[in-house]
């Protein structure tokens, strides 16, 4: 076997965990027929599209919310495919003055989507000409300055908008009640991700053995664009140290490599959970303090490490900060530091076992 003692400490699953590459596009299913889980939001949008379609009418605002790479900007532009129309996207952090919200309104055709990724991102003005754009579609134009200023109501063509985030949490209510069409997406199952995991190898040519499928949907955290990457990966390894074929015994070599076990979990969610234990007496400490001390920024904390710890039940957000679970002792083998911590806690830490006050939405408290 080649040395390749070199790609340790190598993330791939978080580095630029938000970011798209670019082999991206190849892998993006097209239609609902093509995309995998997520049973009834594809019913039900299938539905949807069909009964606008009918009527010739633009789909209702759609609201995807869900954590990164689980397939957002994917169903935004199936819907648009399946309705047959255009998509313009763009994201709330490019959007800027309120001309450049005008100048995508008043260009989008009719019955065609608008997709906006981050929309938790956007800025309050322009958020409040995207509520009379989604309800009447219309838009308020300022013209002229000063005492002669006077605002002019636009029509612009009916549209379908597609907001996307990943902190449902962050999104004001008054946008979110004007989505007609609200799709919670879930990190997927192993099944899930093993059609992922088979479609994208014979996409790319690779040749990929059932046990290796199974491994490398376990190692994926439930997420369809880690799969996608990882399959790259084990393509590299599986070219270099084997015959090409992602084999079992591949997929555990190059996973020691990469820092992964097979329940996808990466050395950064050790490094958080044991720091919440060896700093925090198991919590709860705040997302801020935390973030810091793991040398982590608080958006990729947030949005990739922590819903796949409190998925996998290591971790719970609660009223009071981030706390691990018994669970997370285990994982590390600090069995006995727990109950020292639970007794030094006393009841305080035990209420925040699952508490009243739990987030199950994930919006933040601190
Ligand atoms: N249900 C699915 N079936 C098959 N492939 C999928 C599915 N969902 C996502 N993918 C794959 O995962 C990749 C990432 O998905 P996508 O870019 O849509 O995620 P996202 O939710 O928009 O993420 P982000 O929050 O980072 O923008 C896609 O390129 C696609 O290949
Ligand atoms: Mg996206």
């Amino acid at each position: 076997m080649e040395d390749i003692d070199y790609l340790q400490s190598t993330s791939v699953v978080a580095t630029g965990y938000q970011d798209a590459d670019a082999q991206e596009n190849i892998l993006r299913p097209k239609f609902l027929s093509d995309f995998q889980g997520q049973k009834k939001i594809k019913e039900n949008l299938g539905v949807f599209i069909k009964a606008a379609r009918e009527r010739g009418e633009a789909l209702d605002h759609v609201f995807l919310i869900g954590p990164p790479g689980l397939g957002k900007t994917t169903l935004a532009s199936i819907v648009a495919n399946e309705m047959g129309s255009e998509i313009r996207m763009t994201s709330a952090p490019a959007l800027d003055k309120p001309k450049d919200l005008a100048g995508i309104l008043t260009n989008v055709t009719e019955n065609s989507v608008f997709f906006i990724d981050e929309i938790h991102r956007l800025k309050p003005a322009l958020e409040e000409m995207l509520y009379i754009a989604m309800e009447d579609f219309e838009i308020d134009w300022v013209i002229g300055q000063g005492p002669s200023a006077r605002t002019m109501r636009i029509p612009i063509p009916h549209f379908t908008l597609i907001g996307a985030t990943t902190k449902a949490g962050m999104v004001s209510s008054p946008l979110q009640t004007r989505f007609g069409i609200n799709c919670r997406i879930e990190f997927y199952n192993e099944g899930e991700l093993g059609q992922i995991i088979k479609r994208s190898a014979s996409l790319i040519n690779v040749p990929i053995d059932d046990e290796a499928v199974g491994l490398l949907a376990k190692c994926s955290r439930g997420t369809p664009r880690i799969a996608n990457r990882l399959l790259r990966r084990f393509r590299d390894f599986a070219e270099v140290i084997a015959d090409g074929t992602i084999t079992a015994d591949v997929v555990h070599r190059s996973i020691k490599n990469l820092g992964i076990d097979l329940n996808g979990l990466e050395d950064q969610d050790r490094n958080i959970l044991r720091t919440i234990i060896e700093f925090y007496g198991g919590g709860p400490v705040g997302a801020d303090t935390l973030s810091i001390s793991v040398g982590e920024a608080i958006e990729s904390l947030e949005d990739f490490y922590e819903p796949y710890l409190i998925q996998k039940g290591y971790l719970k957000r609660t009223p009071r900060g981030r706390m691990v679970t018994a669970k997370a002792y285990e994982l590390l083998g600090l069995q006995d530091r727990m109950e020292a911590q639970m007794r030094a806690n006393g009841s305080s830490y035990l209420t925040g076992f699952g508490g009243a006050g739990q987030d199950a939405q994930g919006t933040l408290f601190d």
